[in-house]
């Protein structure tokens, strides 16, 4: 026992970043679902400019606790802050306008359109056609020249970005056109649910990169991944949901793939186990 779990010390695991004010934090939230409890009390604080993974089995509450945190679904209990102060969120479309920004699980990229439509999507910015605001029209230069900045930013290269719908793109490169548009709009908070899932070895590489660098530049993400290798690549912290409750909430460099396996099993971290 090296004094990390949340199940056993959550003073101590709570410690690392204490003299910061979280960008966003969700206190004793619980949702059931009928007769499932999918969250059961849980506690997590993103900090400015960290990574933060969110791991555990299947049905554990990761996309749960992703879908309160963006306005999907209403907490049973519990509280969401933002800098500090309690935030209430009704629907996905407050979340957003608080600059907070989701990938989910199954991509939801509109497949006929271009990287730019997609950017702009329910978001696009009119310009003044002939007759002044009589004749508002779309402002595609203004959306592709956006796009193209935000794709160099982040240094993603695809191939016919200006010409292409996005259904002729691969796999990484439409999760890398989702996530740029995340980083687009996300000012506060990015929330990734599995970004890597559907991804070759190249890709997902490329789309931790990503991840990485909109970090660094100051903006936290939660990311989902079943994948211990890229979780211990791109995160500075680590949580592990165990039936809807939290069981570990430690640094990354303070513990192992080993140890976070033995708590999102249960061997240990369960009551009797510690
Ligand atoms: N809309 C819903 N209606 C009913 N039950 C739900 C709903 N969403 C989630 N659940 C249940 O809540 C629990 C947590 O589900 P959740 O999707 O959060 O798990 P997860 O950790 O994201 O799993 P996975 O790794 O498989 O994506 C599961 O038992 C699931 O069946
Ligand atoms: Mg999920």
């Amino acid at each position: 026992m090296n004094g990390k779990s949340m199940a056993t010390q959550p003073a101590a695991a709570e410690a690392p970043r204490s003299g910061t004010t979280p960008v966003l934090e969700v206190r004793d939230i619980s949702k059931n679902f009928e007769a499932v409890r999918a969250l059961d009390g849980v506690s997590v604080a993103v900090h400015p400019g960290e990574v933060l993974g969110l791991v555990g089995d299947n049905g554990a509450g990761k996309s749960t606790l992703i879908k309160i945190i963006s306005g999907v679904y209403q907490p049973d209990e519990g509280e969401i802050l933002m800098d500090g102060r309690t935030l209430a969120m009704s629907t996905p479309h407050e979340a957003r306008e608080r600059g907070i920004e989701t990938v989910y699980q199954h991509l939801a990229l509109v497949n006929q359109l271009r990287v730019d439509g997609n950017l702009y999507l329910g978001r696009e910015p009119n310009r003044f056609g002939f007759l002044g605001d009589l004749f508002q029209i779309l402002d595609t230069p203004l959306m592709k020249a956006k796009t193209k900045e935000v794709m160099a930013r982040l240094h993603i290269r695809i191939p016919g970005l200006e010409s292409e719908p996005v259904h002729r793109m691969s796999g990484g490169q439409r999760q890398a056109a989702a996530i740029a548009r995340a980083v687009h709009w996300g000012s506060k908070l990015l929330l990734l649910d599995e970004p890597t899932a559907a991804l070759g070895a190249e890709q997902s590489a490329e789309v931790q990169r990503i991840i990485r660098r909109t970090c660094d530049s100051g903006i936290p993400a939660i990311v989902i991944s079943h994948n211990l290798e890229h979780v211990f690549q791109v995160c500075d912290r680590i949580v592990v949901l165990r039936l809807g409750r939290k069981v570990l909430d430690c640094r990354a460099d303070a513990t192992s793939p080993d140890e976070v396996v033995a708590y999102i099993t249960g061997s240990r971290g369960a009551v009797g186990h510690a």
